[in-house]
This record gives structure tokens, sequence and C-alpha cells, in this order.
């Protein structure tokens, strides 16, 4: 398989074009697939090439390439990811590293357990059975490929301040509510990392390792921000207020443990705290470094 281009990111939207840029600055040539001409634009920005494709109609070709990395999400309102299914038929070949960004959503509810790589899938809703089927088939496809189990992505632009300063109430779960996140650099540049080195484990949580209940992290955000901390609401009230989708989110509780991510390879969070990653993402920090 000649190799056209080095790295190939599929869905390269505020992930991937932080990867792109890693990319870049390891001298790789870079090709994105984006759907609209604004990521194209971003992409194009840090010195990759762009290409614009639906996935839910025919790919075409794709080049081959040293590495894969996917990151575009299934497309709602199907059991399995019919979008990855058409990618990996329209690459000539299997690179040499493959890298898959999931979630963390495919462990389902844990009532606030600790979580490592051993635990079993257990996914609650379609969209994490959407993801257990990605991950199925890229590892099938690919027995080499690294998937990275994320939590709630966060950074500059993506906060919910809005919502905060607006004093928007949050549940009050003191049972329950244990939540995780991972800074988009740092996610970034934990894909990137493995898309280089390869790691000896095909699973990692993707995350800061620093779980915290939901309340406390909007308390956090609205002592960053000045204002004051949220009203509670119970289930009830939530039911009534929120959408379908942020009540299965809320549904979920669990602690991701990173210790297999700290163990296995040399990527150092940039934000092992979120406290930090908060105050970084208010000021608008730029963080292309690669994090070890
Ligand atoms: N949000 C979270 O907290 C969270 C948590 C865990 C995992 N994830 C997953 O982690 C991955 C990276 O997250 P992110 O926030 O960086 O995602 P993002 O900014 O939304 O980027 C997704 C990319 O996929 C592309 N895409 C979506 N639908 C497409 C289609 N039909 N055809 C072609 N391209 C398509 C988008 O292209 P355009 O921008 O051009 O539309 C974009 O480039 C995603 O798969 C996301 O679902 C997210």
């Amino acid at each position: 398989m000649t190799v056209e281009v080095s790295t190939v990111i599929v869905g390269c939207g505020d992930t991937g074009v932080r990867i792109a840029a890693r990319a870049v600055a390891a001298g790789e040539t870079v090709l994105g697939i984006v759907r609209g001409e604004d990521s194209a634009a971003r992409l194009r920005s840090v010195g990759g090439r762009s290409r614009r494709i639906d996935l839910d109609g025919p790919v075409g070709d794709l080049p081959a390439c040293r590495r894969l990395v996917y990151s575009a999400p299934p497309a709602r309102a199907q059991a399995t990811d019919a979008r990855m299914a058409r990618v990996l038929e329209a690459m000539p070949g299997v690179p040499a590293h493959v890298v898959y960004i999931s979630t963390s959503g495919v462990y389902g509810d844990c009532g606030g357990d600790w979580v490592d790589e051993a635990r079993p899938v257990a996914p609650d809703t379609d969209r994490a059975k959407r993801r257990v089927d990605a991950e199925r088939r890229i590892m099938g496809w690919a027995r080499h490929a690294v998937v990275l189990r994320a939590p709630g992505i966060y950074g500059p632009g993506r906060l919910t301040l809005d919502r905060v300063r607006a004093g928007e109430p949050v549940l009050a779960d003191r049972a329950g509510g244990w939540t995780n996140r991972v800074h988009v650099d740092d996610l970034a540049g934990i894909a990137w990392h493995m898309a280089t080195e390869p790691p000896p484990h095909a699973i990692y949580n993707a995350c800061d390792g620093v779980p915290t209940r939901r309340e406390a992290y909007y308390d956090t955000l609205a002592e960053l921000l000045g204002v004051a901390a949220p009203p509670r609401i119970d289930w009830a009230e939530a039911r009534q207020r929120f959408s379908a989708m942020r009540l299965s989110f809320l549904a979920e509780s669990r602690r991701l443990s990173n210790a297999r991510l700290l163990a296995d390879t040399r990527y150092r969070l940039v934000f092992p705290d979120y406290r930090d990653g908060i105050l970084a993402s208010l000021r608008g920090d730029p963080v292309l470094a690669p994090g070890y």
C-alpha cells in the first residue's frame, strides 16, 4: 500500500483540528474529512488539507495513510454506525496506526462505581449502543486499533457558561451524579500520542481522573465566573424542564479511572484538574504542546 498522506482524520471538528495541528507540527501531511465549510476552513488554518464528505452518503475513495484517527459521531436514529462502515469500506487498506474516539457512555450507568477498562460495556441508550458497535467494528477491522473512551469534553467555547450565568438550576442528586471530564486539548494530545506510540492495551479511558459530582462541577464554574451557585431541583422537576437527551446523561453515574493511561504511556495531562482547565478555557489559552 503506497501511503498518499501520512494522517487521515475522519470527523475533524474541535478535537480533530487539534489533533491535526499536532500532526502538522510533527511534519505530517494531514487530510481531514469534514462535512461543512467552517470545519474545512479551521483545518486549513492549522495547515491540514480538507475533504468535504457527508458520511451519510457515498464516501468515494479515501487515500492510503499511515495513521487513521476516527472522530466522527455515529448518525442518530440508527442501531449501528453506518458512517464508520462506509469509511472503513472506502479505505484502500488498514493503516499502521488506528485510533478511535469513543465515549465512556458505553459503560452505561455504574451507580457511581470507579470504572476501569476491564469493566464490561453495558450501554443504556441507543446512542451508547451505536458506540459499542463502532468500537467492535473498528477493532475487528484493525486488530491493533486503540479505542479512547472519552467522557464530557470541555474547553474554550464549550463550558455551558450561558446556563450558569442565567442561573439555570442543576439536578440535586446526592445519591449519584458522578461525572468525568477531559479537556479538548488533552483528548487531542492523547489521541495523537496513541497514533504515534502504540500502547500495550486496546482500550483506554481518556479522562482527567478527577471525577466530581455534577453539582460540584457547576458550582466551580459559577465560582470562577463570579456568579451565584446554581439553584438545585429534584428529579421530578428535572423531568419537566430538561430534554430527554439531557435526562439520559443525568441518569448515569460513574467515576472513570485513568490509571491505565498514566501507567502505560508517556502522555501527561496538561489539565489533570478540571479547575485549571476551566480557567485556561475562560482565558482562551492556546494549548498545542504535546503534553509530555
Ligand atoms: N461532546 C462530548 O462531550 C463528547 C464526549 C465523548 C465523546 N464525544 C465524541 O468525540 C468525538 C470528538 O468530539 P468533538 O467535540 O471534537 O466533535 P465535533 O467538534 O462535533 O466534531 C465532529 C466532526 O465530525 C464531523 N461530522 C459529523 N457528522 C458528519 C457527517 N455526516 N459527515 C461528515 N462529517 C461529519 C463534523 O463535521 P462538520 O463540523 O463539518 O459538520 C466534525 O468535523 C465525536 O465523535 C464526539 O461525538 C463527544
